[in-house]
């Protein structure tokens, strides 16, 4: 079975990761990656091929910015005739970003399968770009592999049939245990002067928060009043940075980058989007996160860290059920007083939801490889 496996953005590649190490090893599956190239820099994509080992791609479509349309055009335009000469027996898109879109249209355009990991996801906002390529996506794809059980719930309920919907666990996490020994052992909290347990990590790039200029002011004072009790480390996304430059008229300080910092981090420090093995190690040592990333609401649970959601909903229901995320909204005055309950008031973390054991790459790699022996046999 040939398949082809599709990484657009950052948050693609700890996803595929997992699930290309497993093909790699199945002796009836020959596997190979293309990178759309919807994330392009260094810190957003080149360090993530080295630190996660993920192959050399076979194709770097180069598609870079722009607007949805032409964003999503783009894929489809350069992975087509890809595809026409390679006639992989699958395509493998992962997530919810523009580049799953564009190449499980491209991909079921050609009569090609198309498996998608991280099905089933629902926010029930059409406002996100993500809601609309994760409906769309699901519609066309032929195997569809949940995370949680909410995901075949809502595939359910949107009429796909049961047997195409395969509830697996979460790549995410098989991530974090495949690069454990990896991330366990990064300098970041030497480099930051931070001591374990005792900072809290923001992320924000949602268009919705960073966009508007007056949300993402307040934000911004929301996380100086809670950084004024506990340092908050900020890795600033490349969106929320021009924003940043926008509303300050400069790019924001960037603090603590030195190789040797000597002195202990205060108030919130910004700094510069961080490789995977920097990003875990300290979402791991944090005592609080913030945040209004998808995956970060999965990788504190899975870790046991809290994380306040700055969102007015989740996709992930999972992780506020079983988990230890708490959906908050973006009022200023609510962030600041959950951030302190947070603080003041720590609870045990609870134990990981159903399947979320780190084998969810090697379920997902045999259930294709029947699939494709199955297909050989007609
Ligand atoms: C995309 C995904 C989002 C995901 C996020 C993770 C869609 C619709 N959105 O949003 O779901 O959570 O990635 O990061 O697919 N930029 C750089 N360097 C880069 C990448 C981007 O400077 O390597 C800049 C772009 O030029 C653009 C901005 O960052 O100005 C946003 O990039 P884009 O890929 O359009 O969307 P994200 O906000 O990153």
């Amino acid at each position: 079975m040939k398949i082809l496996n599709v990484a657009g953005a950052r948050p693609n590649f700890m996803k595929l990761a997992p699930l290309i190490r497993r093909m790699q090893r199945h002796p009836d599956i020959s596997s190979v990656l293309v990178h759309t190239g919807q994330h392009y820099d260094a810190n957003m994509a080149g360090q993530f091929f080295r630190d996660l080992e993920l192959p050399t791609p076979y194709a770097s479509l180069n598609v870079g910015p722009g607007s949805h349309a032409s964003q999503t055009a783009e894929v489809m335009k350069r992975l087509e005739p890809l595809l026409e000469e390679t006639r992989p027996d699958l395509v493998l898109v992962v997530g919810d970003v523009n580049s799953t879109l564009a190449a499980a249209l491209t991909a079921a355009k050609l009569h090609i399968p198309v498996a998608h990991v991280e099905a089933g996801l629902r926010s029930r906002d059409r406002t996100m770009p993500e809601e609309i390529n994760r409906l769309l996506t699901d519609a066309i794809a032929t195997y569809l592999f949940v995370t949680e059980e909410s995901g075949r719930e809502n595939l359910l309920r949107e009429g796909v049939d049961a047997g195409r919907i395969h509830f697996v666990g979460n790549v995410m996490i098989d991530a974090l245990e495949d690069f454990r020994p990896l991330w366990e052992g990064s300098g970041i909290h030497r480099k930051l002067g931070l001591r374990r347990g005792q900072y809290g990590v923001v992320t924000l790039h949602r268009p919705s928060n960073v966009d508007d200029t007056r949300r993402l002011r307040d934000l911004i004072d929301a996380l100086r009043r809670v950084a004024c009790e506990v340092p908050i480390v900020f890795p600033v996304h490349p969106r929320t940075r021009n924003r940043l430059t926008e509303l300050n008229g400069s790019a924001p300080a960037f603090g603590l980058e030195a190789e040797s910092a000597t002195e202990s981090a205060t108030g919130l420090v910004c700094v510069e989007p961080l490789g995977y093995p920097d990003f875990m190690a300290l979402v791991a040592g944090a005592r609080l996160v913030l945040t209004d990333s998808g995956g970060l609401q999965e990788e504190t649970t899975a870790l046991g860290v809290p994380c306040l959601t700055l969102r007015d909903n989740t996709e992930r229901p999972v992780t506020v059920t079983d988990g230890t995320n708490r959906v908050i909204g973006t009022c200023p005055a609510r962030i600041v007083e959950e951030a302190f309950d947070v603080l003041q008031n720590p609870r045990a973390a609870p134990s990981r939801p159903p399947l979320w054991d780190g084998k969810a790459a090697e379920r997902i790699v045999t259930i294709l490889a029947r699939l494709g022996g199955a297909n050989d046999g007609h």
